[in-house]
């Protein structure tokens, strides 16, 4: 009954079969998914271990670790640990299982209960309190952002985190409108912005992108996806894989980067004696960028965007 439930989570897992390919899993060995979300990729990492592998699972949304808790209880080779994954190599360290991972999955940005669920804020499309937080019990909600932001900082998240054209126009507009009523929910703030907006997207609503900017702000998500990838490598064993899915050009451009300089070595002036070993590379970059197939965009229009890049941590 309860492994029922379980199994019919309401997040479809992007690119699975390319992940656990990606991942190489060893029956024996251990894993690490840094973004349980409804567990659908956990599951099926899960279903290829033995009695002796292991897998560690992180996210920093309480429900997520409820329906995770539910899993822990059925299946001894799994470990839910509440935090963001940027507290990764702390969190391997205290497990003593730092530099033993066989593979580690970062499935980045929101989960579709996250989205579907109007008390949590994230959606447009549906009216609730204004708060976007992955983690409610820490931090500041939206709402409570936008009540005291400056024009300037709206601006600035709006343009740098939402690529948004018109972001000083939007900012005006929320500032505006705050001195009349405070701003307290995502219908709220979808009507000022699509009121003040002067060029709508085609298939695409006015509040989209500023919608994004404002989550990947309150959550830090850029500054948590680059302190987290150098620990992933760390906590790598020789040899083990780091899979990443991406769902926008920002997220992605960070990874492609990251795995990109780490794959090159360090560089020293040319002229200096520095040992072969010490400009070698950490990692190697494992094929091309994988996209879904058209039949799986059919089948969950949320995967349209994902990109999935994989490297392997040298010798
Ligand atoms: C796209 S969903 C993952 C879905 C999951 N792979 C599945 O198949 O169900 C992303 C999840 O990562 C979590 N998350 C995002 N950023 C995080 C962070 N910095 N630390 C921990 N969890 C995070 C979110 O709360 C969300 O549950």
């Amino acid at each position: 009954m309860l492994e029922n439930q379980l199994l019919h989570s309401s997040h479809q897992p992007v690119l699975l079969t390319e992940v656990l390919t990606a991942l190489q899993i060893q029956p024996d060995g251990s894993y690490l998914d840094c973004t349980y979300g409804r567990g659908g990729h956990s599951r099926a990492i899960l279903s290829q271990l033995g009695n002796n592998g292991k897998l560690i699972a992180f996210d920093q949304d309480p429900e997520a670790i409820e329906n995770a808790q539910q899993l822990q209880q059925l299946d001894s080779r799994f470990t839910i640990i509440h935090s963001s994954f940027d507290q990764l190599k702390a969190q391997c360290q205290q497990q003593n299982i730092f530099n033993k991972i066989n593979g580690i999955l970062l499935d980045l940005g929101v989960s579709s209960p996250q989205l579907d669920n109007a008390d949590r804020g994230f959606s447009f499309m549906k009216d609730g309190p204004l708060d976007m937080r992955m983690n409610p019990q820490i931090g500041e909600s939206v709402a409570q952002w936008l009540a005291k932001a400056k024009v300037a900082q709206i601006t600035e998240i709006l343009k740098i985190y939402g690529e948004e054209r018109y972001a000083k126009r939007l900012a005006n507009a929320i500032v505006a409108a705050r001195t009349e009523t405070p701003l307290l929910t995502t219908k709220q703030l979808a009507n000022i912005i699509a009121t003040a907006h002067p060029a709508w997207e085609k298939d695409k609503h006015p509040a989209t992108r500023s919608f994004q900017a404002l989550r990947i702000f309150i959550n830090q998500e850029l500054q948590q996806l680059q302190t987290t990838l150098p620990q992933a490598i760390e906590t790598l064993a020789p040899l083990g894989r780091l899979a990443v899915i991406s769902f926008h050009s920002l997220e992605d451009r960070i990874v492609k980067r990251f795995m990109r300089d780490q794959a090159k070595g360090t560089h020293f002036p040319p002229n200096l004696p520095i040992p072969a070993a010490m400009m070698k590379p950490n990692l190697s970059i494992v094929g091309k960028p994988i996209y879904p197939s058209d039949q799986e965009i059919r089948a969950n229009p949320r995967a349209r965007s994902a990109v999935l890049r994989i490297a392997e941590k040298c010798e």
